[in-house]
């Protein structure tokens, strides 16, 4: 109800100024608001709804300055200046400086005020103290006087100097006036017609939007955001990687089982079943299921083979390779156990075809949690299966993949991996943190994981990865992962973070 009523008032005003605009032909919003005994406020509310309806009135903004006597100004002006107060104080002969500065009311502006007047001087050598004698004879107290005349209207007469100096003493102050001067415009009327937001069918039809106005497009408004959901950062990332895979001509892996074999997570990689990794320490284990039992027999009878007594030229690990531990379950590790699986798959045709592959999924290790590690993670990999491809075509590649990313120096170093030789870590140069930062690892897969499987001799495979978290975190500026990942995470971050853009 209360905002009916305001409505009809500001409705209702809207109407009485067209009125009075109507009568003065031009008026000044001021006078307006004094003839219609309302708040200037309401009447410029009035003015700029009404400017909404097109051109009913023309509207020029108008600043008028005025001087105003201050409270302390006036106070000047019944007793006078406070340093005319202190001339006033010394007598003839002189008066002591210490009975003046108690006598008069503020007597250290006055009396730091008269002597730059060169009104007054200080004999400090004088018995008794310090004495104050007038320097001159007679005089007029200007600030009160120029204060009288900015009162009486007069402020034309007082130099502007002056009116700096009665400013900065806050005796006087300028004061603007904002108001509107107010015509009529080219569609002026007295009955405002709400003009139309759009052009309907019915009004086409029968003719009528001839007559109507329309109001104008405001292309200055912002737009209400739409209510949507909002991708979480990583997923932002990793549509950022899987574009530049995608442009690359990579085809993407099936990665979603979460669960893997022992056999295909670490055997099928040429992983000794002794080797750390494969310790309750780092890897989770499933207790149920506990074992797979499904694996292609011969392939199998290949891999153990190339573990226990080795082949294609290795002499293998020599141990007492155990089907049991192959057919232990687990976490996936790494998506690379993904990447046997295809391997595997693409040596099973009848013909060689190379491939790109990639795959960005989730991995799992049984890590100590810190800033910097979960125990689940996103790995993003490559994988590039060709007749005769080199070291070299591994670094085209990577140099390929990360130029993408906006990283163009690279450096490699030599590193070790147990499926991989040879074997390089990937650093690039951050211009922003100004330091080399390791951002992938990548090799060569081995014969003894690849020859098992029956791809050709002359089939080699290169392979990289990384994780996604991190460029994420360095792109967000977060420092502690959790705050990117897991329950703790601000759904306000969520909600407000940038369109992904791998500008490293
Ligand atoms: C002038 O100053 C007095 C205070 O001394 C104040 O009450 C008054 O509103 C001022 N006049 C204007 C027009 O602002
Ligand atoms: C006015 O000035 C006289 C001196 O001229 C001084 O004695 C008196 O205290 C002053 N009063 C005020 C209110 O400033
Ligand atoms: C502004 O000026 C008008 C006269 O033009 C006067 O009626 C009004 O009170 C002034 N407003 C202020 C805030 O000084
Ligand atoms: C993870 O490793 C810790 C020792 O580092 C061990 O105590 C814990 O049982 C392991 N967790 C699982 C689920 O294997």
């Amino acid at each position: 109800r209360v905002n009916r009523a305001y409505k009809m008032n500001s409705d209702n005003l809207q109407e009485c100024v067209l009125k009075q605009i109507d009568r003065y032909e031009a008026v000044d919003s001021n006078v307006l608001a004094a003839a219609l005994e309302t708040d200037h406020q309401a009447i410029v509310g009035a003015i700029k709804s009404i400017q909404c309806y097109g051109d009913v009135i023309k509207v020029e903004p108008r600043n008028t300055k005025k001087w105003n006597v201050t409270e302390e100004g006036k106070q000047v002006i019944k007793n006078g200046s406070y340093e005319y107060n202190i001339y006033q104080a010394i007598s003839a002969e002189g008066t002591l400086q210490s009975e003046v500065l108690q006598k008069i009311p503020n007597s250290k502006i006055g009396f730091s005020k008269a002597m730059s007047n060169k009104w007054v001087k200080v004999d400090k050598k004088c018995e008794g103290g310090p004495r104050v004698f007038r320097n001159i004879e007679d005089l007029k107290d200007e600030t009160r006087h120029s204060l009288l005349a900015i009162q009486n209207g007069g402020v034309e007469q007082i130099g502007e100097k002056v009116l700096a100096e009665l400013k900065k003493r806050k005796l006087a102050q300028e004061i603007v006036n904002k108001s509107f001067f107010i015509q009529k415009g080219g569609a002026f009327c007295l009955k405002l017609q709400k003009p139309e937001t759009d052009l309907t069918a019915q009004m086409i039809q029968d003719g009528s939007w001839k007559s109507k106005t329309f109001k104008d497009y405001n292309y200055n408004a912002l737009g209400a955001p739409p209510a949507a959901g909002h991708l979480h950062p990583l997923m932002k990332v990793r549509s950022a990687y899987r574009q530049i895979f995608l442009e690359m001509g990579f085809t993407e892996m099936p990665t979603n089982n979460f669960v893997e074999s022992s056999f295909w997570n670490f055997d099928a990689l040429f992983q000794p079943q002794q080797h750390p990794a494969r310790d309750a320490h780092d890897t989770f284990f499933i207790s149920d299921p506990a074992a797979s039992t499904k694996f292609p027999a011969e392939y199998l009878e290949r891999v153990k083979t190339v573990h226990s007594k080795g082949g294609f030229g290795s002499q293998g690990y020599r141990y007492d390779w155990k089907i049991a531990e192959a057919q232990k379950n687990v976490l996936r590790t790494h998506t690379t156990a993904v990447s046997a699986r295809m391997l595997y798959k693409l040596a099973q045709q009848e013909e060689f075809k190379p491939v790109k592959y990639f795959s960005i999924d989730r991995v799992f290790r049984n890590e100590t949690l810190d800033a910097t590690h979960l125990a689940e993670f996103h790995q993003v990999e490559g994988v590039v299966a060709d007749r005769s491809v080199t070291l070299g075509d591994l670094m085209g590649v990577l140099r390929e993949f990360f130029r993408k990313l906006g990283i163009e120096k690279l450096r490699f170093k030599p590193a070790y991996n147990p499926y991989t030789e040879p074997s390089m870590e990937v650093f690039g140069y951050h211009p922003g943190l100004k330091k080399w930062v390791e951002i992938g690892n990548s090799g060569v897969f081995r014969p003894e994981m690849l020859r098992p499987m029956g791809l050709p001799e002359d089939v080699n495979v290169i392979a990289w990865g990384l994780s996604l978290e991190r460029p994420t975190m360095i792109k967000l500026g977060i420092d502690n992962i959790r705050d990117l990942v897991g329950h703790k995470v601000d759904l306000q971050m969520v909600y407000d973070s940038p369109i992904c853009q791998m500008d490293f």
